[in-house]
């Protein structure tokens, strides 16, 4: 299975994204741990997909970015300007908006779509506010490493998406470039919570083969001043 490039993997991925999987659902769990609370604040959800966890974010505002036109039309929508939830397109290693402008910055399961994270890193720090919280989670590089590929169903069949290795090593030397010290690094593993996402797919002895596998890394940084 070749795979396919991020513009077209998430164009034909948005209509049936709004799926949860068992990685978006630890991703979940792990964001919620991580992000401080969010009344009265400006958050940023940088790659935002579909932008289903902004409205229900609790912010302020909520501002989400995609690449993926398709994506953000198949959600919140593309181009919302209400005073509480902005989506726009664009490119997180190119974001469009203003230097330090957010007091939360999610970024979340994108960086592993590029060839390097870096420049990423860069942007993220660039808008968020003096002691913001950047938080930053990517497919887990163990499980990449293992073999194992991001991909989705559709009526068609499976498909791969590209995807691009990180060691943890290389976040946190990108993240401490930028200007983000690290706060608090996390992982989730294949266990009890994504059980009953294998045992909807008839794939309980994958679970098994699967158990304690590390599949989301989350790290949470502060923006110096
Ligand atoms: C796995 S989805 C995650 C979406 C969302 N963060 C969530 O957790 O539901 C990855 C998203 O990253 C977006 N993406 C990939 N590369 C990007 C880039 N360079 N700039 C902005 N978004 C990008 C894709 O279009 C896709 O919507």
């Amino acid at each position: 299975m070749s795979a396919l490039d991020v513009r077209e993997g998430y164009r034909r991925w948005a209509p049936t994204y709004a799926a949860e999987t068992a990685i978006s659902y630890l991703d979940t769990a792990l964001v919620a741990e991580l992000t401080p609370p969010l009344a009265g604040k400006a958050l940023l959800d940088a790659g935002c997909g579909t932008g289903r966890r902004l409205p229900m974010a609790g912010a302020a505002l909520a501002v989400g970015v995609d690449l993926s036109p398709e994506m953000l039309q198949a959600g919140v929508g593309l181009g919302v300007d209400r005073p509480d939830l902005r989506t726009l397109v664009g490119d997180v290693r190119d974001l469009p908006l203003p230097d330090q402008a957010f007091d939360v910055v999610w970024c979340r399961l994108v960086l592993g779509h590029l060839p390097e994270c870096e420049t990423a890193y860069g942007e993220l720090a660039r808008v968020a506010a003096a002691g913001a919280t950047v938080i930053v989670t990517d497919f887990h590089p163990v499980a990449a490493a293992a073999g194992h590929r991001r991909t989705f169903r559709d009526a068609t069949g499976v498909h791969e998406l590209e995807h691009h290795v990180h060691s943890v090593e290389r976040h946190l030397e990108a993240a401490r470039r930028a200007g983000l010290s690290l706060a608090a690094l996390r992982e989730a593993r294949i266990g009890d919570a994504a059980r009953p996402f294998y045992a909807q797919a008839g794939k309980l002895a994958l679970y098994r083969q699967h158990l304690d596998l590390p599949v989301v890394l989350a790290a949470a940084f502060r923006r110096e001043g």
